[in-house]
């Protein structure tokens, strides 16, 4: 921290030590994740990583022991129903969207009472499509609609964090270009921890990021620096940066090699 204390803010959300063990396998064994106040961080890491477990740690949705501190308040040991009065919005990463309720339905269930008003006037402008398709029951959705709902509904609460798993998975490219961008624009509301695996979409998204690698951070720090290296993408994502899912890499991607600073590795 500088001593204007803007270098590095402190976080939103900030987790340390992070254990989970499910039916005695130890899944999570040392996670500490810093979510930044502003914009988007990323939760990375290979298939089976730790990714969702970590953010399901989070929402106490699974036992976990280590300290979260939200805003530098203590939350470790809080319910999932209270962290979500709290203001923490989760989009999963089956988007739990209920397919039998309307569109209008499902944004309705995440109204949250006693909170200021829904905001509605975001949701439609980030998705007009939601409003054409109110009446429409969600199961019929396309895929990349139901992941609307799912970020819908996470926007219309006064959060003050927004958790995606996986926002982009399966989406075809012209929905994946779709769903970045009204992320990008959501983040400027609400800060975002975004798990993802489609580097282009974290590139032009992430300002800040961590790399899980067997339950464990094996990387955290600033995201450029970091997709800027293709060997260590390679190393902790199994995929150089240059090359991501769906070769969906846009043509200006930076590609030095140089390593700044700032880059951190907490394990070799
Ligand atoms: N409830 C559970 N019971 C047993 N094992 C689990 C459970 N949940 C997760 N795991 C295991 O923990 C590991 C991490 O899973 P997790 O879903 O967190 O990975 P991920 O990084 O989100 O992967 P993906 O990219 O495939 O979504 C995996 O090996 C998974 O099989
Ligand atoms: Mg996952």
């Amino acid at each position: 921290m500088n001593a204007a204390g803007n270098a590095h803010p402190r976080p939103l959300l900030a987790a340390r030590d992070l254990r989970v063990r499910i039916g005695g396998r130890h899944i999570l064994h040392d996670v500490h994740l810093d979510v930044a106040p502003h914009g988007v961080t990323a939760l990375l890491g290979r298939n089976g990583a730790g990714k969702t477990t970590t953010v399901r740690a989070i929402l106490g949705l699974v036992p976990r022991t280590g300290s979260i501190l939200l805003d530098g308040q203590d939350v470790s040991g809080l319910r999932t129903h209270v962290l979500v009065r709290r203001g923490i919005g989760y989009a999963p990463e089956d988007r739990g969207v209920f397919t039998a309720l309307t569109v209008a339905e499902n944004l309705r269930l995440a109204e949250r009472p006693g909170s200021r008003p829904p905001d509605y006037a975001l949701v439609h402008d980030l998705f007009p499509e939601l409003r054409q398709r109110a009446g429409q029951p969600a199961g019929t959705l396309s895929g990349g609609q139901q992941q609307m709902v799912a970020i819908a509904r996470t926007l219309l609460a006064d959060n003050r964090l927004v958790i995606v798993d996986e926002p982009t998975k399966g989406l075809a490219p012209k929905i994946v270009t779709e769903v970045a961008e009204a992320l990008e624009r959501a983040a400027r509301a609400v800060p975002v921890l975004m798990v993802e695996q489609n580097l282009a979409v974290v590139r032009r998204l992430a300002t800040t990021c961590a790399v899980l690698v067997d339950g464990r951070t094996a990387y955290a720090g600033e995201a450029a620096p970091l997709l800027a290296d293709p060997r260590a993408t390679r190393r902790l994502l199994g995929v150089a940066s240059g090359s991501t899912r769906g070769g969906q890499d846009p043509p200006g991607a930076r590609a030095s090699a140089a390593e700044s600073p700032d880059t951190r590795e907490a394990q070799s």
